[in-house]
């Protein structure tokens, strides 16, 4: 079943006159391992947005779970996990690392219920999966960089995804975590659950189909499936072809 379904989309930020986005189409159904390579600005990070509904789709169609976008983007993301590329927590923050996971339930609670026996029981799970049981206690401000990864990813989890989205997950751990967190997406998708990963660097993908998107310019210039040890070669490739090429 198509989980992802864009059809020549044109995506447009506010204010902004030029499409970033251009004409894009994507097809995604269960199950698949998606990674999304390209150069700098290429658009890897609007495609994500805008398949989350935060940035205007102004031409094409995109549904996303069985949903339009456009029409329906605060259920498309209760739905979707999304891990962005950029966040910062102030060193104040006073929430915890349990209550950030907790609060990946939120979409499906509603704000003002109380969390049941089951939504304690995912965040619990995302917790152990991530393996950041040690944190639990410590508010997130103080944390790591890469520990802020873990919990932000852990957080999505919790939301039980139908689809899981990450930009540049790893760019803040170390290897162990990264070879860590590879195997967490991985059962991810043997669930059923297709993952999109946006990145640069592509040592530790796991040893199963990969469906390679290659993005310049603002549109998919490479969307075919590949094992994990053609990916780098492939990206280098066209990369050269279509343009500028920043990927290590
Ligand atoms: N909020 C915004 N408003 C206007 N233009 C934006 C905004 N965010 C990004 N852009 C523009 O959209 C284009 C694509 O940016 P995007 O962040 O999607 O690239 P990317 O492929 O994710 O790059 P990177 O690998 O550096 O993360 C760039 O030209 C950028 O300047
Ligand atoms: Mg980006």
């Amino acid at each position: 079943m198509a989980l992802i379904d864009l059809k020549g989309i044109y995506t447009a930020y506010e204010g902004g006159d030029k499409a970033v986005i251009k004409n894009l189409s994507l097809h995604v159904d269960q199950g698949e391992y998606v990674v999304i390579g390209g150069p700098n600005s290429a658009g890897k990070t609007t495609l994500l947005e805008s398949m989350n509904g935060l940035v205007k789709i102004t031409h094409g169609s995109a549904s996303v779970c069985g949903l339009d976008v456009s029409r329906s983007a605060d259920e498309v993301r209760k739905r979707v996990g999304y891990v962005i590329q950029n966040f910062y927590f102030d060193p104040f923050t006073p929430f915890t690392v349990e209550q950030v996971v907790m609060m990946g339930r939120f979409g499906r609670l509603g704000l003002l219920k109380q969390p049941s026996k089951q939504d304690y029981e995912a965040a619990d799970r995302a917790i152990r999966r991530v393996g950041i049981e040690d944190l639990v206690h410590k508010t997130i401000g103080t944390l790591s960089g890469g520990q802020q990864q873990k919990t932000m990813i852990a957080h999505n989890l919790a939301k039980e995804p139908e689809v899981m989205m990450l930009d540049e997950p790893f760019s803040n751990l170390d290897f162990h975590a990264r070879e860590y967190l590879q195997g967490v997406f991985k059962d991810l998708v043997r669930d059923g659950i297709p993952t999109l990963i946006v990145a640069h660097a592509f040592d530790g993908l796991p040893d199963i189909p990969i469906h390679l998107v290659v993005m310049n310019s603002g549109t998919i210039t490479y969307d075919m499936n590949c094992t994990a040890g053609e990916v780098e070669d492939i990206i280098r490739k066209e990369c050269k072809v279509n343009g500028r090429c920043s990927s290590r």
